[in-house]
């Protein structure tokens, strides 16, 4: 699908992966809606959007709740008079001290919210927001963590085998609905989310081997991704990865992709 023209809703939007989308989309000549729970970071991508020519505005909302899910939505529509493009990419991992097993039950809940249901509610307000226009695209963010366990923090591996699996259950509904939902897998990229694993700024210590292991991956190159499977309108239920050739493990995991 062309992408000028058309009103796009990211998620997570304030910082990292979906920044990047969102100046890409923006650059593409997509109206952008900038969602996330942070106002700040929100501002500064609505910013960089306008930096490369791009019209964007900042809406607030938490993906983890279906009213928050519901109200930007509901905003979003109202302000633009409808949506073509979700990339549902809002994402949290486990964190530190303490990890699992002894991991609080709210953060449990709380990464199961955001990284599972967040995907799960966003693709069905997509649907229901996309349907008024006869159709579009939905890229839900999941990661290799999906593809082999992880056991520092395995919830977060977990909800992202279940973006997988969840969006390659929507595949019929490019054929139903003129809907095109897909995965995109990143390795490891170079953002905020591994310092928050730690201390905020710095990465959990179980964190660092994978870090030294393979060359980081930037934001840029997932939306590149991102941008792709909107535009390519042969693509449904695809879960397609995103990796460095160095990472550990890429020919398995590539594999493992491939068999689905
Ligand atoms: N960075 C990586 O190595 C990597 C690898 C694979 C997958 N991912 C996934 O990519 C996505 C983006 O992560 P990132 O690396 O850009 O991290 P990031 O921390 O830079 O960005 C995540 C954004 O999500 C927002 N967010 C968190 N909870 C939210 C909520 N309840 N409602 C709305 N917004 C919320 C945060 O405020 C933040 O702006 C996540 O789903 C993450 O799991 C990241």
């Amino acid at each position: 699908m062309e992408i000028s023209g058309k009103v796009a809703l990211v998620t997570g939007a304030s910082s990292g992966i979906g920044r990047a989308t969102a100046v890409a989309l923006g650059a593409e000549g997509a109206r952008v809606a900038v969602a996330d729970i942070d106002r700040e970071g929100g501002a500064a991508t609505v910013r960089a959007v306008a930096e490369m020519g791009g019209e964007a505005s900042f809406f607030e909302g938490d993906v983890s709740t279906p009213a928050g899910v519901q109200g930007l939505f509901a905003a979003v529509e109202a302000a633009y008079g409808g949506i073509d493009i979700v990339h549902n990419n809002a994402g949290i991992m486990t964190g530190d001290a303490p990890g699992w097993p002894d991991v609080a039950l709210e953060k449990i809940h709380l990464v199961t919210s955001v990284n599972a249901a967040g995907v799960m509610m966003g693709t069905g307000a997509a649907v229901r927001a996309l349907r008024k226009r006869g159709g579009g695209a939905v890229v839900n963010t999941a990661s290799v963590a999906a593809l082999g366990p992880m056991p520092n923090d395995p919830m977060y591996a977990a909800t992202k085998a279940a973006v997988v699996n969840f969006t390659e259950a929507c595949a019929g509904l490019a054929e139903s609905e003129n809907i095109r939902v897909n995965a995109v897998l990143p390795g490891m990229v170079d953002t905020p989310i591994i310092g928050k694993t730690g201390d905020g700024v710095n990465p959990a210590e179980w964190l660092r081997p994978a870090i030294e292991a393979t060359t980081m991956l930037q934001p840029e190159q997932i939306a590149d991704k991102v941008l792709e499977l909107i535009r390519d309108d042969s693509r449904a239920g695809a879960a397609e990865l995103v990796v460095q050739p160095d990472t550990p493990r890429a020919a398995e995991i590539a594999a493992a992709a491939e068999e689905g």
